[in-house]
């Protein structure tokens, strides 16, 4: 499980870490937190024993991806995100920046974000239903390297049968039975998530919004183990 430290100050963030620490091994660090706590939140949150993900999504051209790679490769982070739709030449030259730079290092793909639908996709000229986008981009940034993919936990089976065993299937869009779906429209338990075939979930409010965060982590492993 990773924890998705989505929230607008680092005291706040750093309590909840201190309360977890031990009981949970990842933490995606998004554009929120990083944007206005940078390195240095990252670094504090790696020496409280975290493996960091670091959710950028980053989409550029290829020599400036490879170069933003390459200032993140210095960091204690071991996933980092790039848009699929950046382009095979874009995702080889971050895959390669992580190579030689931290080989620990791994690049994701994020294929169509969970917010379009097929009208949403129309407008920027994608013409292709989501699922098929997806599934277009999904192949694109295996071929071009990537470790893994972030997709919603209703792709996984699709995912699944068109890319190898040993690219990760990294599923945010998660709720434990019974907790409040927020915004997010597609989503699975953990358990539906585990049996689907995903290798990480992320989980964001569940846990932040709980008034015990470390017993919602808790839970929520304890029915992926049951
Ligand atoms: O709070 P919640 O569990 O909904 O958080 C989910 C996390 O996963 C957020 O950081 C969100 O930005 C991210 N995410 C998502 N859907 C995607 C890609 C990323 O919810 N398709």
């Amino acid at each position: 499980m990773i924890l998705a430290l989505d929230l607008p100050e680092r005291e706040q963030a750093l309590e909840i870490l201190r309360g977890l620490r031990g009981r949970l091994e990842w933490v995606k660090i998004g554009l929120q937190m990083y944007l206005k706590y940078g390195a240095e939140l990252v670094r504090e949150t790696a020496a409280m024993g975290f493996k960091i993900f670091l959710d950028l999504k980053l989409f550029d051209i290829p020599n400036t991806v490879a170069s933003a790679v390459e200032s993140v490769a210095a960091l204690p982070v071991s996933m980092l995100t790039v848009h699929a739709s950046g382009g095979r030449e874009m995702m080889e030259a971050a895959v390669k920046a992580a190579g030689r730079s931290n080989p620990d290092l791994a690049i994701l793909g994020v294929t169509v974000l969970t917010s379009f639908d097929a009208d949403s996709l129309a407008e920027t000229g994608v013409e292709l239903e989501p699922e098929w986008q997806g599934e277009l981009l999904a192949k694109l940034a295996v071929s071009s390297g990537v470790r893994g993919l972030v997709c919603s936990p209703l792709e996984i089976g699709r995912l699944r049968g068109i890319v190898p065993e040993g690219v990760a299937l990294v599923t945010p869009g998660i709720r434990p039975a019974g907790a409040s779906s927020d915004e997010q429209k597609r989503i699975m338990t953990p358990s539906e998530a585990a049996e689907a075939g995903s290798n990480f979930i992320v989980v964001g409010r569940p846990i932040l919004k709980a008034e015990d965060p470390a017993a919602a982590v808790e839970k929520i492993l304890g029915e992926i183990d049951a």
